[in-house]
């Protein structure tokens, strides 16, 4: 903290949607105050035209806000299911045909909401600048790209070190304010169990399930000598397969890491529903992180 002088943004950061989402959550927002909404991806289910109507509904939100796709936005069910089969390449290339076109149609319906991924932001919320850095759309985590073909053709991106290379080069974009890094799946590096924050659950191996390619971007940022405040991503639901509980928030090397992924984020307490998301709040030189059900 650096004394009176601190600029403080809030920012409310939306874990994945799939669909829970209603009239009420657009009252909420507009009336929140945030400065920024960040929702990190997976509005839809399975099916596209539902996701279609919940990035539709987005549109009514009166605050600035941005969407990362995740790995349900802008696949259909059998492209979704190639890329999660461990051995189905030509599958998966096959039906990454007419992703740019599903795509296309996503960034329509969400309207103003701004679409974001391999992207860079200068804004400044409440008087403090920062950079918005998102990284890769569509990610699914692990060791490889998904929807590969489809980040070949709009992004020239074919591999982990071309996507490390892209999301550098986002960095060396960025000025002297201090960075927030939004993605659909969190970095690589902190932790590899079934209970880590970005931790595969749902093989029988634990491992890091984390983004290697966002995992890189910070540390050349720092190296950089530029602040980051934090990375704000969701994808591996904080309930795991086995019942755990993942942590939704760590803190590394000054960085806050945040996985807003509680879902469904829609629970019914006592006979009424109780809306998640968190609430993020930065300063120049720090940033805080707090759940809120309401
Ligand atoms: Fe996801």
């Amino acid at each position: 903290m650096n004394g009176g002088a601190t600029q403080a943004a809030t920012i409310g950061v939306i874990g994945d949607v799939h669909l829970f989402w209603d009239e009420e959550d657009i009252t909420f927002f507009n009336g929140s105050g945030y400065d920024l909404l960040l929702f990190v991806g997976d509005l839809a289910g399975y099916i596209q035209v539902r996701g279609l109507r919940t990035a539709r509904s987005l549109r009514k939100l009166d605050v600035p806000a941005m969407c990362i796709p995740g790995n349900h936005d802008g696949l259909h069910a059998l492209q979704l299911g190639a890329e999660i089969a461990p051995r189905a390449r030509r599958l998966r290339n096959a039906f990454c045909r007419g992703q740019e076109r599903r795509c296309r149609s996503f960034d329509r319906a969400l309207g103003h909401v701004e679409m974001v991924g391999y992207s860079h932001r200068r804004v400044a919320l409440s008087g403090l600048p920062l950079n918005v850095v998102a990284g890769r759309p569509h990610s699914i985590g692990g060791k490889r790209l998904a929807c590969e073909r489809y980040l070949k053709s709009a992004y020239g991106v074919d591999s982990m070190e071309t996507s490390i290379a892209m999301l550098k080069s986002l960095v060396d974009h960025c000025d002297e304010a201090p960075i927030l890094f939004v993605a659909h799946n969190g970095p690589s590096g902190l932790g590899d169990r079934a209970d880590s924050i970005w931790g595969c659950d749902f093989r029988r191996k634990e491992e890091d399930w984390g983004d290697r390619d966002l995992e890189e971007a910070v540390r050349y940022a720092k190296r950089s000598g530029r602040t980051v405040l934090a990375t704000v991503a969701g994808h591996m639901h904080r309930e795991t397969k086995s019942g755990k509980r993942r942590p939704g928030q760590v803190e590394k090397d000054g960085v806050l890491y945040v996985n807003a992924a509680e879902v469904p984020r829609h629970r019914k307490v006592n006979g009424s529903t109780r809306r998640h998301h968190v609430k993020l709040t930065l300063t120049a030189n720090a940033a805080t992180a707090a759940d809120v059900w309401v």
